[in-house]
């Protein structure tokens, strides 16, 4: 009998749960790389160590092989080190490295941009030329060589250039191939020109064939035209950055080039973490046989914000980056018509300074119907997924998005906009036949945003037992990570 092949995967990464997070990235470079290892892969990460990891909880220690290393970033001479700890699952336990240098990231709470000023650190580019280095050093260190490098978004855009043009005479990198994922087409990590002069490479690739997009050099656009492969987060979401130029963000004629070589393949999601039967983090365990728990939790979760309990009023939710891109414009301008509805609102998040200022005065103006807490709280976004009747994702795009599954799973019907992984994931509610398992609207208008809401909240107002129908056809289904992860490693098969 044939024994499947396994591989050895070097995974790349900004953010990992439970150590630091930002977005769904953090949630993905957790789950996809335990999953990969119960398959029987070998699997390590390597991702920044900022200040805002706490190195005691996590036991993360010294790897004498990997301290004092060196490298020239332009003309500067940059000492760093990689740290280690362990990613521990409920079954699979996957090794970690730490990229450790205070200048660039320890000594930095926030992991892109100041928080105070809310611009992005000016030395971005190097911060991440490091990180993309610093991979390279820990395969010739450990001697531990990946059969494939499994890049992320823009931060690890530089890799597989760097592996091509920095490691194509040594026999040990020979054979290593080069996925990238586009979890944001939205954020490009773009720099002036000067930032080539630091990534160190050859002259002939300073211009718009080469690393250059519009004139100033792009990660994402470099990571999308090296990589042996790119993939990004959901089916629709791939066709439509090949199609929409306003999807595209841009990136069109790459894309479009490298549409045959570019998989969307679909997020789970981790059920050992989002799963109300086992979530330690909310009020009351609760299943689809035991739903008086939610109530419970929503009890609860509206005690939190200071809202009044009342059984008729659904609350909706919404846990996001506050940002154009999420459809916080669109709900901005739908605010008002919003507040007058019969319902709660309850919103996590934080981003940008517009929308935070617009979301801190609402609570003051609609203090019975609005509340937020504007940051991020892990143990909040649970509470929130188990208490909500309704959860909101209006995206102006959405590569996969994460909290619609959540929301399916914890019986909250997610109401979204018809784009990307939001349309590979909630299926309109067919109120004749009760098929479906969510609200979903296609134009991007405050309008189709309005009325759509207004349709849920009649539904659960006028049909409880349709409602519930509803409820339980999403915590049925089935989003683990199972089956994406083995759409990779076929992918990776096949690179290899
Ligand atoms: C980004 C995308 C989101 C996706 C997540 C994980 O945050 O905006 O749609 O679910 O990455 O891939």
């Amino acid at each position: 009998m044939a024994v499947a092949k396994k591989y050895k995967i070097l995974f790349v990464t900004s953010e990992v749960v439970p150590f630091v997070k930002t977005g769904g990235l953090a949630d993905v470079s957790s789950s996809l790389p335990q999953k990969l290892q119960e398959l029987g892969h070998h699997v390590r990460i390597v991702v920044p160590k900022y200040g805002a990891i706490d190195e005691r909880r996590f036991k993360i220690h010294e790897v004498v092989r990997l301290k004092d290393l060196t490298t020239q970033i332009g003309k500067k001479e940059v000492t760093y080190s990689l740290r280690s700890s362990f990613l521990v699952g409920s079954k699979a336990r996957v090794q970690l490295y730490f990229l450790n240098n205070d200048e660039y990231f320890g000594k930095r709470r926030s992991l892109y941009s100041d928080p105070i000023s809310g611009k992005n650190y000016a030395d971005n580019d190097e911060r991440f030329i490091l990180l993309a280095k610093s991979v390279f050093e820990l395969i010739e260190k450990l001697g531990w060589v990946p059969d494939i490098i499994h890049a992320n978004d823009w931060q690890g855009g530089m890799i597989p250039i760097f592996l091509k043009e920095f490691y194509k005479d040594k026999p040990k990198f020979q054979n290593i191939k080069t996925v990238f994922t586009i979890h944001n087409l939205g954020l490009k990590g773009e720099f002036p020109k000067s930032t080539f002069a630091k990534t160190g490479l050859p002259e002939k690739y300073n211009n718009e064939k080469g690393i250059l997009h519009n004139g100033k050099v792009s990660f994402l656009k470099t990571g999308i035209q090296y990589a042996d492969a790119v993939t990004t987060v959901s089916e629709t979401y791939a066709k439509e950055i090949c199609k929409i130029k306003e999807l595209s963000d841009g990136l069109l004629d790459v894309l479009k080039s490298k549409k045959n070589n570019l998989h969307g393949i679909v997020n789970g999601i981790d059920m050992n973490v989002w799963n109300p039967e086992k979530d330690k983090q909310i009020a009351k365990k609760f299943t689809i046989k035991s739903l008086d728990g939610k109530i419970e939790n929503k009890k609860v979760l509206l005690e939190k914000f200071g809202l009044e309990y009342d059984e008729n009023k659904p609350v909706i939710s919404m846990i996001s980056k506050l940002n154009d891109n999420k459809g916080f414009d669109l709900v901005k301008k739908a605010f008002k018509d919003l507040m007058s509805l019969d319902a709660q609102f309850i919103l996590l998040g934080t981003g940008e300074k517009k929308y935070l200022n617009f979301f801190d005065k609402a609570v003051a103006k609609y203090p019975k119907k609005f509340a937020c807490y504007l940051g991020f709280d892990d143990q909040l976004a649970h509470l929130i997924e188990a208490g909500s009747d309704m959860f909101l994702m209006p995206s102006k795009y959405e590569p996969c998005g994460l909290n619609q599954m959540y929301s399916l799973v914890y019986g909250t019907i997610p109401i979204v906009r018809e784009t990307g992984g939001l349309a590979d994931t909630v299926v309109p509610v067919d109120l004749k036949n009760g098929t479906g398992n969510g609200f979903v609207f296609k134009k991007y208008e405050p309008s189709e945003l309005l009325d759509t809401v207004k349709k849920a909240i009649e539904l659960y107002k006028s049909d409880k037992k349709l409602w519930l129908k509803l409820m339980k056809t999403g915590m049925k289904s089935n989003f683990t990570w199972l089956n994406s992860s083995k759409v990779y490693v076929s992918l990776y098969k096949k690179l290899i």
